[in-house]
């Protein structure tokens, strides 16, 4: 029986990777299914609570709307697994921990995936934009005040 493989090529937190993949499978999937990367996870699977974030060519996306399919070879993709080395992430995540914005750990990979591309655009946000940058990710967990102040103290620590 035919079952219309497609497929893929693209970069995966660093790598030039390959896949096969059907035509309906989501990047979350992807990852998850295929590449064994957990870290993003699936909340509402329709773009609206943001714990399948991952970065897409340097922007943030819902890997669940995103179709595995229309994946290119020059596309990059990382997710958080890829950022292990990197100090900017590790701050973020350090921050976290230490402002206890870390309760049932669902949201918390889209979370700094958000925080850290805000940081990268952003080096000194203010309430408003944290807020604003974290309003797609939705913590059922209703950590916002921590998460707001971790992404505060990530922020000021780049400066010191
Ligand atoms: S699982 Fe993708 S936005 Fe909710
Ligand atoms: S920490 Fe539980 S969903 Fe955010």
């Amino acid at each position: 029986m035919q079952n219309n493989l497609i497929k893929i090529s693209f970069k995966l937190n660093g790598k030039q990777v390959e896949s096969e993949v059907l035509a309906g499978m989501t990047v979350l999937e992807l990852l998850r299914r295929n590449f064994r990367l957990t870290a993003a996870k699936e909340g509402c699977g329709k773009g609206e609570c943001g714990a399948c974030t991952i970065m897409l060519n340097d922007q943030p996306i819902n890997s669940c709307l995103k179709l595995a399919a229309t994946l290119k070879n020059d596309d990059e993709i990382i997710s958080v697994e890829g950022f292990n080395e990197d100090k900017l992430m590790n701050n973020i995540q350090q921050a976290f921990v230490e402002e206890g914005a870390v309760q049932c750990g669902f949201c918390i990979p889209g979370m700094t995936i958000t925080s850290y591309h805000l940081l990268q655009n952003n080096p000194n946000p203010d309430e408003h934009a944290i807020k604003q940058a974290l309003s797609g990710n939705i913590c059922r967990c209703t950590g916002y005040r921590k998460i707001e102040a971790a992404v505060k103290k990530a922020a000021d620590r780049r400066h010191e």
